[in-house]
C-alpha cells in the first residue's frame, strides 16, 4: 500500500491536504484496495439527521481485501500467529492461504446453517483462531457479526442478541484463562433460555469439557465442518452496508450497539495501522487486545490483514504462568510492533523487574498504548524498560465509535510526549469545546473534546435505534461529534486526553456506564437507592466506588456487599463489580433532586477538603456522614 507517511513533514502535508480537500485525500487512499466496482461519490454528510455516507456507489468484500489479494504475492505468509493460554500447548500459524481456505469453509458452514446477507449472527468465542476465522466468515458472506467478549455474563449475553435479534450464534464448549477454565457453553446455554431469536449454536471443542447439546439447536463446529468443501465466493457488499455491530456502554442498562460500515471501516483501519505502527512487510505485530472489543476488531484483524501484516493473537493472560509472560512471547515470536493497555502496564511494573530483564526485547521497533490516559510513570516504565529508550511510543486515541485511531504519534516519524496523545491523524478534525458550547479558538486550551468532520470508519447508527446514536453524538455540539471526553491542547497544538466528562468510568480500559450498574444495584431487595463513581486506583486506573441507601432496618454488611457484587457479576461480568460499597442514609442531592457526583467523586478519591460550595444542596447534611464513613 503506497499511503505510509514517513516523516514529520509528509505528515503535516498529509494533514493539510486531508482538511483542505478530503474527498481527493480518501479517494487516493482508497484507491489501494480492491473494489468490485468504484464510488460515485466519495463523502455525503449531515450531522444534524445524522448521516454520514463514504464511498457511495462502491461495491467491495472485506475479506477479498484481507485475504484474497494476499495469495499471490503473501500466501505463505503467517497471517494469525496464535499463541495458546498455556504456553506448553503448541502455537499455530495459519498462513494466508490457510486462513483464507478457513474463512471459506466455515462460511459455507454458516450458508448451511441458514445464515444469509443481512443476518446477524453472535460469536461468544475465546481468543482462539475460530474466533477469527468466524468474523471473517460473516464478512465473507455479507451477515453482520456481533461479537461479545467471552467475559460477559449470561444476562448481558442474551440482552446483546436480542438486541440485534441473532438467529445464530458461535460458541466453544469451554475456554482457558490462566489456570482457569471457564464454561462458556453453560453460559450460552444460559442467554438461550431468553433469546427466542436463536435457531442455531454452533460449537467448537477447546477444552474437551463434558457439555450438553440441545438436539436441534447446537451443532458441532468440527462435524459441520465435514459437509463442505473451502471454495466461497466473495459477496458483493455496498460501502455502506454493516459489517459489524459492537455494543458499548452508555448511559441506560440498553445495550449501544454501534454499526460500522464495510468500505469506510477497511479503509481507514488500513490507513491508520500502517501508519501509526509503521508497519513493515516482514514485521510481527502483537496487539494484547480481546477481539470482543474495538480495538481487536480494528487493530488485530482487518487492519493488520488489509496490509498483509502477521498478527499474534493471544488466548491467555499477562500474568500467566508468571509475570513475564508478555516478554516471554515477545521474545520468542520477535514482535516488532506492541501494542496494550495502561491497565496491563501498571499490572507489569509492580512484577519483579527481572520478569523483563531475563527477556530479549531487542526485536521491538514499536510500542501502543490504548484504551485510557497514560500516566506519565507507567509511560516511563514501559519507555525504559520495554522499549530501552529505542522504541517510539504511539499512545493511541480512539473509541468503539470511531472504528480507528483518532489522535496518536505516527510511531518514530512524528513527536512524542509522554501522556499526550498528540496530534491527530490525517483525515480528523479535532475540535475542543467551552462551558457554553462554543468551540475554543485559541491553541492553547482546555475543554470538551469534539470532531467537527466525517472521517471514514465513524460508526453510522446504534443499531435499531438511530434517535440515541443523534442524542448521543450529535446533540451536545451543532454539527459536531462529540466524544464524551475532556481534552487540554498545548502550543504545539497536541492533545493530551483528560478523561470522561460523561457517567462512563474507565475501569482497566473498560467502558463502564454507572447507569447499567446502579440499575443491577437498585434490583437488589434490600436497596433503595445506590450511585457510583470512579475513584482512582494504582492499576485499574479507576475503580468503582458505591454509595448505597438500603431499606430503613436493613444492616450493611460484607455478606450484603459480596451479595451486591455478585449480583453485578451475574447481570453484567466481573469487569463491572465494585471496590468498595459504602452504606450510607441519604445521597447528596442538587435541590432539583440530581445527584450530586462531583461531591461523592471527590470523597471517594480523598479529597473531601476541597468540596467547594455545597450550600445549594438539598440536603447539606448527608455530607458530613458520607465523608466520616469514607472507605479507605
Ligand atoms: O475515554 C477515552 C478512552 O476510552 C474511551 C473509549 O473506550 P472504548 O470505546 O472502549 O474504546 C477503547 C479502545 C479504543 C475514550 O472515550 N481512551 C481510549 N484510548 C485512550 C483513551 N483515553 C486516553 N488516552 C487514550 N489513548
Amino acid at each position: 500500500m503506497s499511503f505510509q507517511i514517513k516523516s514529520f513533514q509528509e505528515y503535516k502535508d498529509n494533514y493539510k491536504k486531508s482538511i483542505e480537500n478530503p474527498e481527493s485525500f480518501w479517494e487516493e487512499i482508497a484507491n489501494n484496495f480492491v473494489w468490485k466496482k468504484k464510488w460515485n461519490n466519495v463523502l455525503s454528510w449531515d450531522f444534524s439527521k445524522p448521516e454520514i455516507k463514504w464511498f457511495e456507489g462502491a461495491t467491495l468484500n472485506i475479506t477479498e481485501n484481507c485475504l484474497d489479494r494476499h495469495l499471490e504475492t503473501r500466501g505463505d505468509k503467517t497471517a494469525i500467529l496464535w499463541e495458546p493460554n498455556d504456553p506448553k500447548e503448541g502455537v499455530i500459524k495459519l498462513t494466508y492461504k490457510e486462513l483464507h481456505s478457513k474463512v471459506c469453509a466455515f462460511a459455507n458452514v454458516l450458508k448451511n446453517n441458514g445464515v444469509k446477507k443481512g443476518d446477524r449472527v453472535c460469536i461468544y468465542l475465546p481468543m482462539i483462531p475460530e474466533l477469527a476465522i468466524a468474523t471473517l466468515a460473516c464478512a465473507r458472506i455479507g451477515a453482520i457479526h456481533s461479537i461479545v467478549f467471552a467475559g460477559f455474563s449470561a444476562t448481558a449475553l442474551a440482552s446483546r442478541i436480542n438486541d440485534a435479534q441473532c438467529n445464530v450464534v458461535i460458541t466453544s464448549d469451554g475456554s482457558y484463562r490462566g489456570n482457569k477454565t471457564i464454561d462458556l457453553k453453560g453460559i450460552v446455554d444460559d442467554a438461550l433460555e431468553s433469546t427466542p431469536s436463536i435457531q442455531t449454536s454452533i460449537v467448537y471443542k477447546r477444552t474437551g469439557a463434558a457439555i450438553e447439546m440441545k438436539a436441534n439447536r447446537d451443532v458441532w463446529w468440527h462435524e459441520e465442518l465435514e459437509k463442505v468443501n473451502d471454495q466461497c465466493e466473495a459477496e458483493e457488499m455496498n460501502a455502506e452496508d454493516m459489517l459489524f455491530i459492537l455494543y458499548t456502554s452508555g448511559s441506560t442498562g440498553k445495550p449501544k450497539g454501534m454499526v460500522h460500515t464495510c468500505g469506510g471501516y477497511m479503509v481507514y483501519t488500513a490507513y491508520s495501522f500502517k501508519n501509526v505502527f509503521q508497519y513493515e512487510e516482514n514485521d510481527v505485530y502483537w496487539c494484547t487486545a480481546d477481539i470482543g472489543w474495538i480495538t481487536g476488531h480494528s487493530y488485530i484483524l482487518y487492519g493488520p490483514l488489509a496490509n498483509g501484516a502477521t498478527t499474534i493473537m493471544f488466548e491467555g493472560v499477562p500474568t500467566y504462568p508468571d509475570g513475564g509472560r508478555f516478554w516471554e512471547v515477545v521474545e520468542k515470536h520477535k514482535v516488532n510492533q506492541f501494542y496494550t493497555a495502561p491497565t496491563a502496564i501498571r499490572a507489569l511494573e509492580k512484577q519483579p523487574i527481572e520478569l523483563v530483564n531475563k527477556y530479549n526485547l531487542s526485536s521491538l521497533k514499536v510500542l501502543g498504548s490504548v484504551g485510557e490516559p497514560i500516566n506519565a510513570e507507567a509511560w516511563h516504565w514501559y519507555d525504559d524498560n520495554i522499549g530501552k529508550n529505542n522504541a517510539p511510543i504511539a499512545d493511541t486515541w480512539w473509541q468503539t465509535e470511531t472504528g480507528g485511531i483518532m489522535i496518536s504519534s505516527l510511531a518514530g516519524v512524528t513527536p512524542q510526549k509522554p501522556t499526550f496523545a498528540t496530534l491527530p491523524l490525517p483525515g480528523i478534525q479535532p475540535v475542543l469545546m467551552d462551558a457554553e458550547g462554543k468551540e475554543i479558538e485559541t491553541t492553547e486550551a482546555e475543554g470538551r473534546l469534539a470532531i467537527k468532520f466525517p472521517w471514514p470508519s465513524i460508526a453510522r447508527s446504534v443499531y435499531g435505534d438511530h434517535q440515541r446514536y443523534k442524542d448521543t453524538y450529535f446533540s451536545a455540539y451543532e454539527n459536531k461529534y462529540f466524544t464524551g471526553d475532556g481534552a487540554l491542547r498545548n502550543k504545539e497544538g497536541q492533545y493530551r486526553i483528560t478523561g470522561r466528562v460523561d457517567d462512563v468510568i474507565i475501569v482497566s480500559g473498560h467502558n463502564l456506564g454507572t447507569a447499567p450498574i446502579e440499575d443491577v444495584i437498585n434490583e437488589h431487595d434490600k436497596v433503595v437507592e445506590s450511585a457510583i463513581v470512579g475513584f482512582p486506583h494504582d492499576i485499574k486506573g479507576n475503580a468503582l466506588y458505591a454509595y448505597v441507601i438500603l431499606h430503613d432496618g436493613v444492616e450493611g454488611n460484607d455478606t450484603l456487599r459480596l451479595e451486591i457484587n455478585s449480583q453485578i457479576a451475574d447481570s453484567i461480568g466481573p469487569i463491572a463489580k465494585l471496590d468498595k460499597i459504602q452504606f450510607v442514609s441519604g445521597l447528596p442531592k442538587t435541590r432539583s433532586g440530581k445527584i450530586m457526583r462531583r461531591i461523592l467523586r471527590k470523597v471517594a478519591a480523598g479529597e473531601h477538603k476541597s468540596l467547594g460550595d455545597i450550600s445549594t444542596l438539598l440536603n447539606p447534611e448527608v455530607v458530613d456522614e458520607i465523608i466520616n464513613g469514607v472507605l479507605v
